[in-house]
């Protein structure tokens, strides 16, 4: 017989099972250690790198008393850090140690389609994929991720994602703080949800499909709000918004201003002056800190109380969760040297070619289709009309050949928009330039009603027979066909 104790014991757990989940993650908020992801660079053969690559699934106690299953890349939870230089000819094997398909695709990076890793390169359960390519784009932090069909959001959601850091001579040479780890730190910003059993959750609502999936706890680079011990008194953050669908707003509490260095295809021109950056899920941005002063300074996301005067727009992000605040995490520079710190402002040369003529202008058009006959289906988001499909080319461009894209948003919601295989000027937007959107980008935030002219250098890699992909970066709308595919001829 159940002792009357034993029951009202089972019945406080259930009863406390969530709160205690709660409980378990204000704890974590208070003692967390910040961890950089390790660094990777493969085997080094004169210009020739080999990467080995395992996808893997595993588990993390990413709440504490509580083991998470989870995906990585040679590691339990997300993708270990890629680096490699300007020039270089990287090997890489890909082997798939799940039990379903998946891809690697090299975010930022400009190469041959067949090495992309897009949906067109799925990796079969226990087979290994060959990808290789030279690097001809400046140092940069990029990164990699699944881009498996309608499964993208779900497996990067449970990890599969890491940095690749591409170094060159010319930043090198800028004195720019860069010893990983120690005054140079990726911060891969994640928000998720979780079950009472410590599984990752993923779409139970309506809304996750609509909006894409946001969730309550922020983890930076796997960890839930951890504190950074820092010793140098000027460090660089290397940003990535590794979120499915949530827009950050990055400011510190105290309002310290900082400079923003770097964009998603490397360093900026000059160094911009700035207190928040908005970062979209697939963007990044590398901003130099200055901690001389000490401190212990939170990174915060704060999004500005409404955009757009018109009430029903505020509502709409309210219902978006876009009024949400959080912190991402803590510094603690009570230990540095206080000693000045010098600050570059010209840093890059630009290496935008103005004289070549502009050979085709296309338009992209950000649809969601509120048809509620389609509402539980696949292809509810569209571009230009049409909803992803594998066996159509949308766009034929070609090599070399300069673009102008005019990307347009229909929908009541900011669309962050990517294209593979470039790295891309913002010449024109309605709305306000954020300090990284002077570099050179891959991923533009697109808000509601908004257009973005955009000036496209094509790299010259020819293949008639495998695309490209251009899409939104919510994960979710991608998945559900707010993609498109372009060939290089
Ligand atoms: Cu970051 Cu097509 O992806
Ligand atoms: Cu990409
Ligand atoms: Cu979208």
């Amino acid at each position: 017989m159940v002792s009357r104790r034993r029951l009202l014991q089972a019945a406080l757990l259930t009863a406390l099972l969530p709160a205690s989940l709660v409980q378990a993650v204000a704890r974590a908020q208070s003692r967390n250690t910040f961890q950089v992801p390790p660094l990777y660079t493969g085997r080094k053969e004169g210009k020739d790198r080999y990467f080995d690559l395992q996808v893997q699934s595993g588990s993390a106690e990413i709440i504490p008393g509580y083991q998470t299953p989870t995906l990585g890349i040679n590691q339990p939870f997300l993708g270990v850090t890629l680096r490699a230089n300007r020039g270089e000819r990287l090997y890489f094997t890909v082997e798939n140690r799940l039990p379903k398909e998946t891809t690697l695709h090299w975010h930022g990076m400009k190469l041959p389609a067949r090495a992309d890793g897009g949906p067109h390169q799925p990796i079969a359960p226990g087979a290994v994929w060959n990808s290789e390519f030279t690097i001809q784009q400046p140092a940069a932090t990029l990164w990699y991720h699944s881009h498996q069909l309608h499964q993208t959001g779900v497996q990067v959601y449970h990890g599969l994602a890491g940095l690749f850091l591409i170094d060159d001579e010319e930043s090198q040479r800028l004195n720019l703080p860069s010893t990983y780890g120690i005054d140079d730190f990726p911060v891969i910003i994640q928000d998720r949800d979780f079950n009472r059993d410590g599984t990752l959750q993923y779409l139970t609502t309506m809304r996750d499909r609509m909006m894409g999936k946001r969730g309550g706890t922020i983890l930076v680079n796997g960890v839930v709000s951890p504190l950074l011990k820092v010793e140098k008194p000027l460090i660089r953050l290397r940003l990535l918004n590794g979120a499915n669908a949530r827009i950050y707003r990055l400011e510190f509490d105290d309002h310290r201003p900082f400079k923003v260095i770097g964009s998603d295809g490397g360093l900026l021109e000059q160094s911009r002056d700035a207190r928040s950056v908005i970062l979209a899920p697939g963007e990044r941005a590398e901003i130099l800190v200055d901690l001389s002063a000490g401190g212990v300074p939170i990174l915060r996301h704060r999004p500005h109380n409404q955009r757009s005067p018109q009430r029903e727009m505020s509502m709409m992000q309210r219902m978006m969760g876009e009024q949400d605040q959080f912190d991402i995490f803590q510094i603690d520079a009570t230990g540095v040297e206080s000693k000045p710190v010098a600050l570059p402002t010209y840093l890059v040369k630009s290496s935008v070619d103005r004289s070549l003529p502009v050979q085709a202008e296309r338009t992209m058009n950000l649809q969601m289709m509120m048809n509620p006959a389609r509402f539980l289906m696949r292809d509810q988001f569209a571009i230009n009309g049409k909803s992803m499909k594998m066996s159509r080319i949308d766009e034929v461009v070609n090599a070399g050949a300069v673009e102008i894209w005019k990307i347009n948003n229909h929908t009541m919601m900011p669309h962050p928009f990517h294209i593979h295989n470039v790295q891309f000027q913002i010449i024109k937007r309605d709305g306000q330039r954020e300090p990284h959107e002077f570099g050179f980008k891959d991923t533009v935030l697109v808000h509601p009603k908004e257009s973005v002219i955009l000036r496209i250098q094509f790299p010259k890699h020819r293949d008639p027979h495998t695309p490209y992909m251009y899409h939104c970066h919510i994960l979710e709308h991608e998945d559900q066909g707010m993609m498109g595919q372009f060939v290089v001829v």
